[in-house]
């Protein structure tokens, strides 16, 4: 299977980054999945999404839909549709964020709230029925980690994929729950 997984953290892990924390939780859930998929036999990509210039939906046109609703793609000019498009070509997402303030990070929302809008109600979605997991990445109260994954489901219900794996993650638990990724990493 190809398998593509969406990180939603500031961390990166290489001399490009622009970021302090070169440790974080998120990006070491995406390598444990990374490697246990790649176990597994499958193909991975893992793309960094704070990296890419996604903007905040603008609810343009009419009613609060613009070309969305009817064309399944947006009016912003920057890495939104390709992005989009892009993820036709896998058979299942692995999406992790980190918590903030209770819920997913302004990037994975910024990036949701335009990806249901354009296939919500796309007849020809590609990505309807495909397998999800979300990974919420808490510090150490693990407060909102709850309500980020529920945040999770509801994208779920709207693109209609099937969540295989909601996974709460803490500082204190992630050793512990690494035995939960690698479960979550057989498609
Ligand atoms: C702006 C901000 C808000 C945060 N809010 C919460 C929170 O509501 N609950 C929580 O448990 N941790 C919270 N944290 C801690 C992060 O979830 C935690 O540090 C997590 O590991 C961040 O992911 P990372 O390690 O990939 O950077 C917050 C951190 C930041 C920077």
């Amino acid at each position: 299977m190809k398998v593509l997984i969406l990180s939603f953290s500031s961390n990166q892990v290489n001399e490009d980054s622009y970021i302090p924390n070169k440790i974080g939780l998120t990006f070491s859930c995406a390598q444990e999945c990374e490697k246990k998929l790649k176990e597994n036999g499958n193909e991975v990509e893992h793309i960094c999404m704070n990296k890419k210039n996604i903007q905040k939906c603008l609810a343009c046109g009419k009613r609060g839909w613009g070309i969305c609703l009817e064309e399944h793609k947006c009016i912003l000019k920057d890495n939104f549709n390709e992005i989009y498009e892009y993820m036709s070509n896998f058979d299942a997402y692995i999406f992790i964020t980190p918590v903030y303030f209770w819920e997913m990070s302004e990037s994975a929302k910024t990036f949701f709230d335009r990806l249901k809008r354009c296939d919500a109600f796309n007849d020809n979605s590609k990505i309807k029925h495909k397998k999800i997991v979300c990974i919420a990445c808490a510090g150490g109260s693990g407060n909102g980690t709850e309500e980020t994954l529920k945040s999770f489901d509801i994208l779920n219900h709207f693109l209609e994929t099937e969540m295989i794996g909601r996974i709460p993650i803490t500082k204190a638990n992630f050793e512990n729950q690494k035995s939960t990724i690698d479960k979550a990493m057989k498609f």
